[in-house]
């Protein structure tokens, strides 16, 4: 069935309850409360295949693999928005992460070089990424990372309005790290101010 206006919340981490993990589980809690329809994507659970450059979607406007990637597209076009949460490898997303960024390649493609998009580039969507490192805080912890998600949600044409990084995590956990989860909640809250009013 085809799903309208959720949230698709995307988990890059494969550690069962780890930080990425509570940090969703929070996200769900207040998206059950405040009654906003969410759709969770594991991407560990979840057979998505590498883009292979094939070019077909250079041609079609649409991948020619089919894999568990395929309904992601339509959800995408159909949400009101997207949250990545990932943790931060080699100071970026984790691979699956970035593997399903790759296959929006063909989102880019129907876009950009055959200019019939397959995605409705005028409806207003909202979205948050959310960095995990275990390393503490320093200037390019995250650079990689959210350089690949500006350009991500560009293409899904969803405005990155907030970007949240959780440093140190490998020290100091999600619970024990009561500033990163007030700020959490606080941006969770406006970010369902702003998924109502859309
Ligand atoms: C392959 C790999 C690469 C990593 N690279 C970085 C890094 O570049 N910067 C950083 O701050 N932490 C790095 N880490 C640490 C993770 O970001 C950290 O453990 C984080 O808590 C993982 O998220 P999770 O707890 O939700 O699984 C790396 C961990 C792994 C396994």
């Amino acid at each position: 069935m085809e799903k309208k206006d959720q949230i698709i919340i995307i988990n890059g981490s494969p550690r069962r309850n780890k930080n990425c993990n509570k940090i969703i589980k929070n996200i769900i809690e207040q998206f059950e409360l405040n009654s906003i329809e969410y759709e969770l994507l594991n991407l560990y659970d979840m057979d998505i295949d590498y883009c292979n450059a094939c070019g077909f979607c250079d041609k079609k406007g649409y991948c020619r693999i089919k894999d568990d990637m395929t309904p992601i597209y339509k959800d995408f076009d159909n949400s009101k928005g997207t949250i990545v949460v990932s943790p931060t490898y080699f100071r970026s997303v984790s691979t699956k992460v970035k593997t399903l960024v790759d296959r929006t390649q063909a989102i880019y493609s129907s876009k950009y070089i055959l200019k019939k998009p397959s995605i409705d580039t005028k409806k207003d969507r909202r979205g948050m990424y959310i960095a995990v490192g275990g390393e503490p805080p320093h200037e390019i912890q995250f650079l990689g990372g959210q350089l690949v998600m500006d350009i991500f949600f560009k293409c899904i044409n969803t405005k990155l309005n907030y970007n949240i990084y959780m440093s140190n995590s490998d020290e100091v956990s999600y619970e024990e790290n009561e500033k990163f989860r007030n700020d959490l909640d606080n941006a969770i809250e406006n970010y369902i101010k702003e998924i109502k009013s859309i």
